[in-house]
């Protein structure tokens, strides 16, 4: 690497990479010329004069991924290196998923699944512009863009969320969702899934769905049901979404459960007939397993569960919920009741339903990653890799190309995040330089933790953020305000 002259210290080139310019396109061999935080330049041969040369070759040149379902809102403040999703080549995550965000709400002991943004005490930004304004101070490694939680909505504005809300209530909502929409939040999410949501009927869901749409937002859900009633469930996000004029996110597709399982065939099925009548996409992440907190009603004595943390038994984390109940002498329900509050992995799903709902076109890559877990699912640290290396380039699923554009361009595009996405003259320089033999996720369900090999570079607003396996000393993502209708 040469260091340049330094007569233009912001401007960098990256030469004789090849090319994956994220919108789904044949991959070409290019420089990428950057000049502060935007591409200016894609082509042969670019002249080197008064910039800092990185050699690409034999490389490939990506857009940053876009992590679409996180629930890093609390860790983008804690610890704003965020190693485990940079390290993946990630340069933007979407927080806020599943009906948990943690603005707008002040709250010292939250009820799960709230407790899953490190604590039932890290509550304290009553809206969401004093959010935003805590994440240009942290100025974490990644770009953030934020959804609205329906759950955080109705703990905010509840005395009890388990009922459904008076008219009052759902005003107040209202109020605090526009307020999100104007501090520049991308969409409004839901988990109708969890307790703090479930007594919520779809008029209360399409009121918020519409506010969302006139914002020019998107909406993200965590459906009613992912198990037998999973055609109901996407029927309710589909008629939600359509009344509130809103294009909607399926998130973490699944058939869950054995009786279940080979279901994607006829759920894809239905997805596709009900896009001819409204925009609607999916997110996944590469894994047969879901985890969430420590649910008794998920304790059904026939699937795995292997647990994450417990408060009352911290020792038990990483270890089978079968073994410790073995150990203890008691029924699987007992030993969930006596490790909560807890979280778990839930092995869940089935192989050919996971890579049928990866290849389907609407699907973009989102982790779901859980970064507070003390021994968290693998997913949190391996997600992009292994669907480029093990999906992509061991099983042949699909090509390279349609990897990246799963967790750039088409990303970009369903989450209105101008400018990003794609390799282009005038876009932003958030760039992931890999190779594409060595890309490979290393983390496993016996050890979580571990840095994914073979991504060498990555850039984030046209600064360099990872390189040679460590976080750059000095952080640049921001806040992506969603673009004004
Ligand atoms: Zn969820
Ligand atoms: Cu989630």
């Amino acid at each position: 690497m040469n260091p340049g002259n330094g007569k233009n210290q912001s401007a960098l080139l990256l030469r004789g990479g090849t090319v994956i310019d994220g919108t789904g396109a044949q991959r070409f061999v290019a420089d990428v010329r950057i000049e502060g935080e935007r591409i200016v330049a894609v082509g042969t041969n670019l002249a080197e004069e008064g910039t800092h040369v990185l050699d690409a070759t034999g490389k490939i040149v990506a857009p940053g991924f876009i992590d679409v379902h996180t629930h890093d809102d609390q860790v983008v403040l804690s610890a704003p290196q965020m190693l485990p999703k940079i390290s993946q080549g990630v340069t933007t995550v979407v927080i806020g998923n599943c009906g948990i965000s943690l603005a707008p709400l002040v709250h010292s002991n939250v009820p799960p699944p709230l407790n899953l943004l490190g604590g039932p005490d890290k509550y304290v930004y009553p809206t969401m512009a004093a959010y935003v304004t805590a994440v240009d101070a942290a100025r974490p490694a990644v770009n953030v863009a934020a959804l609205v939680g329906h759950s955080t909505l109705r703990i905010a504005t509840m005395d009890d969320p388990y009922r459904p809300a008076t008219p009052a209530e759902q005003t107040r909502m209202c109020e605090l969702l526009r307020e999100g929409m104007a501090a520049g939040a991308t969409g409004f999410s839901s988990g109708v899934f969890y307790p703090t949501g479930a007594a919520a009927d779809i008029d209360e869901l399409a009121l918020f769905a519409g506010i969302t749409g006139d914002a020019g937002g998107v909406y993200t859900t965590h459906i009613r049901q992912e198990m037998d009633k999973v055609l109901d469930s996407l029927d309710e996000a589909f008629d939600t979404a359509r009344r509130g004029k809103v294009p909607v996110v399926i998130s973490h597709h699944k058939c869950a459960g054995p009786r279940n399982w080979g279901r994607t065939v006829e759920t894809l099925a239905h997805i596709d007939a009900a896009r001819t009548q409204q925009p609607i996409a999916l997110d996944m992440y590469p894994y047969i397993a879901g985890s969430t907190v420590l649910r008794k009603e998920a304790v059904d004595g026939i699937i795995d569960i292997m647990v994450t943390w417990s408060t009352p038994h911290p020792e038990t984390a990483g270890r089978m919920l079968a073994a410790i109940a073995a150990e203890w002498g008691c029924s699987q329900q007992e030993a969930c009741e006596r490790l909560q509050p807890g979280g778990a992995c839930y092995f869940q799903m089935r192989e050919d339903d996971v890579q049928r709902v990866l290849q389907y076109p609407a699907t973009m890559i989102g982790s779901d990653g859980l970064p507070h877990d003390q021994h968290p699912h693998p997913r949190l640290w391996g997600t992009f890799p292994r669907v480029l290396g093990h999906y992509s380039r061991d099983l042949g699923l699909f090509s390279l190309e349609t990897a990246v554009h799963k967790m750039s361009g088409l990303s970009a595009r369903q989450f209105r995040l101008e400018d990003r996405g794609d390799i282009r003259v005038g876009a932003f320089a958030d760039i992931t330089v890999f190779d594409p033999m060595a890309i490979k996720d290393a983390a496993t369900f016996e050890r979580p933790k571990a840095q994914a090999l073979g991504v060498d570079c990555v850039l984030v607003n046209g600064a360099i953020a990872y390189r040679a396996g460590a976080v750059a000393p000095v952080r640049n993502g921001r806040f992506l305000r969603r673009p004004r209708n």
